[in-house]
C-alpha cells in the first residue's frame, strides 16, 4: 500500500510522519509516534479505551484514519499531564488496573471543556461511552463531578 508524509499536530507539537492511507490515528499515535496512552481495545468503537481529543472533542482513535487528523488539534493522555481530571482519578480511586483510564479520562476532560455545567443526565450520557471492567463507575462519576464543581 501507498505511504505518504504527513503532519500531524499532536499535543501542540507539529509532527511528521510517514503512514498508509489505512493507518488509523491509534495506530499511528502508538506505532509511529511512541504515544501509548491511548489502548488499544475491541477496535470497533465500543470501549473507548482509544478515546483522544481532537479538537477538543472526544474522538475513538481506533474509528479514525491519521490522514483524517491533519489539520486537526490532537490530545493525548500525554498532553494532559498532571491535569485536573488526571489528579481527581487518582484522588478518588477511580481506577484499578488502569487499562481503560486513559480513555476515560480523555473523554471527562472533553466534556469538562464542552460543558462545565453538566447535569447528571449530560455526564451519564457522556460517561456511557467508555467501558471499564474492574472498577465501580460511581468512582469514575465522583472524579468527575469534583473537578466539575471546582470549576
Ligand atoms: S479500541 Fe477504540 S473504541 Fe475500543
Ligand atoms: S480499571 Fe481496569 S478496565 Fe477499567
Amino acid at each position: 500500500m501507498k505511504s505518504q508524509t504527513i503532519v500531524l499536530n499532536v499535543n501542540d507539537e507539529n509532527q511528521i510522519v510517514t503512514v498508509r492511507a489505512a493507518d488509523t490515528l491509534l495506530f499511528t499515535l502508538r506505532n509511529k509516534l511512541g504515544l501509548t496512552g491511548a489502548k488499544p481495545g475491541c477496535l470497533n468503537g465500543d470501549c473507548g479505551a482509544c478515546t483522544v481529543n481532537v479538537d477538543g472533542w472526544p474522538m475513538k482513535s481506533c474509528l479514525m484514519f491519521a490522514i483524517e487528523a491533519v489539520g486537526k488539534r490532537v490530545t493525548t493522555i500525554e498532553g494532559l499531564k498532571d491535569s485536573p481530571i488526571q489528579r481527581a482519578f487518582v484522588e478518588n480511586f477511580a481506577f484499578q488496573c488502569g487499562y481503560c483510564t486513559p480513555g476515560f479520562i480523555m473523554n471527562c476532560h472533553s466534556l469538562i471543556e464542552q460543558h462545565p455545567n453538566a447535569d447528571d443526565k449530560t455526564i451519564k450520557e457522556w460517561l456511557e461511552s467508555n467501558i471499564c471492567r474492574c472498577t465501580g463507575y460511581a468512582e469514575i462519576e465522583k472524579a468527575l463531578k469534583s473537578v466539575l464543581k471546582g470549576k
